[in-house]
């Protein structure tokens, strides 16, 4: 996944009243969705995929541009061999059901994260999605799957390096914006929100260059139950918050002034 063009928006806060927004939500609570109704964690998984389906279109009907989801973490591979083999199946499960509406509607489909590890089918699956909706420019919906935020700092630090290596980049031309444009989230602009609903409140290493001056927004709902709702409350949350960017608030400037 080597950069691409960086969006025009990319490193600029997206944010005064109306413009549209990066959300992005570390799916979570699958499991315990299963477990509370007794049945395997396989179901909370598929369940999990139709709270995608919802929230994506209630994204786009809330003003939201950019969707960045937490599909598998460079960490679940530690998971039971059977529950891997479950969650490497949902990509294909959500595409097929899903990605003929996805180009209709105009989104662009990416899919960030590693490619090592992946079967050929889901490479191909992957490749496939990306290309149908490469014309897209509607709704961005960037899907983190074998992705963490470590490694792709990693790979990105070593795609830097290799340009060096031969020449094509010297050390001092690293700047915080050349950094981010070999990130695998090059071309989108920075999260204004993570949303993580099932209760845990950390990042667990979802997008953690990117999430530098993102407001945070922890919910009390299992990811399964997620949709149109959920993500409205969201919003409302963080459309009260203050971000200032490590400046001042617009009121302590006037004071100051
Ligand atoms: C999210 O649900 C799916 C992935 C992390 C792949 P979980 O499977 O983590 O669900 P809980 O946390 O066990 O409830
Ligand atoms: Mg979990």
């Amino acid at each position: 996944m080597a950069a691409e063009k960086q969006s025009p928006t990319a490193g600029a806060p997206a944010e005064e009243a109306g413009s549209p927004l990066h959300v992005a939500i570390v799916m979570d609570g699958n499991g315990r969705w299963a477990k509370k109704r007794g049945l395997p964690r396989t179901l909370g998984h598929r369940a999990g995929v139709d709270a995608l389906k919802r929230t994506v279109s209630a994204a786009a009907e809330l003003n939201v541009r950019w969707l960045t989801v937490f599909g598998f973490s460079t960490e679940n591979w530690s998971r039971p061999a059977a529950e891997v083999a479950e969650l490497m199946a949902l990509p294909k499960r959500y595409f097929e059901t899903d990605i003929a509406r996805l180009e209709r509607e105009g989104v662009r489909v990416r899919v960030i994260g590693r490619r090592e590890g992946l079967s050929a089918e889901l490479v191909r699956i992957i490749e496939d999605a990306q290309a149908r909706t490469a014309h897209n420019d509607r709704f961005f919906l960037n899907i983190a799957f074998n992705y963490g935020g470590q490694a792709d700092i990693v790979d990105a630090a070593r795609r830097f390096a290799a340009e060096v290596a031969s020449g094509r980049a010297r050390p001092e031309d690293l700047t915080e914006q050349l950094f981010a444009s070999h990130l695998a989230t090059a071309g989108s602009p920075p999260p204004d929100v993570i949303i993580r609903p099932s209760g845990e409140q950390r990042l667990s290493n979802f997008l953690l260059w990117e999430a530098a001056y993102a407001e945070l927004v922890y919910q009390d709902v299992l990811w399964p139950d997620y949709g149109h709702e959920h993500l409205k409350a969201a919003l409302e949350a963080f459309a009260g918050r203050d971000r200032r960017y490590g400046a001042l608030a617009a009121d302590d400037v006037l004071a100051a002034g």
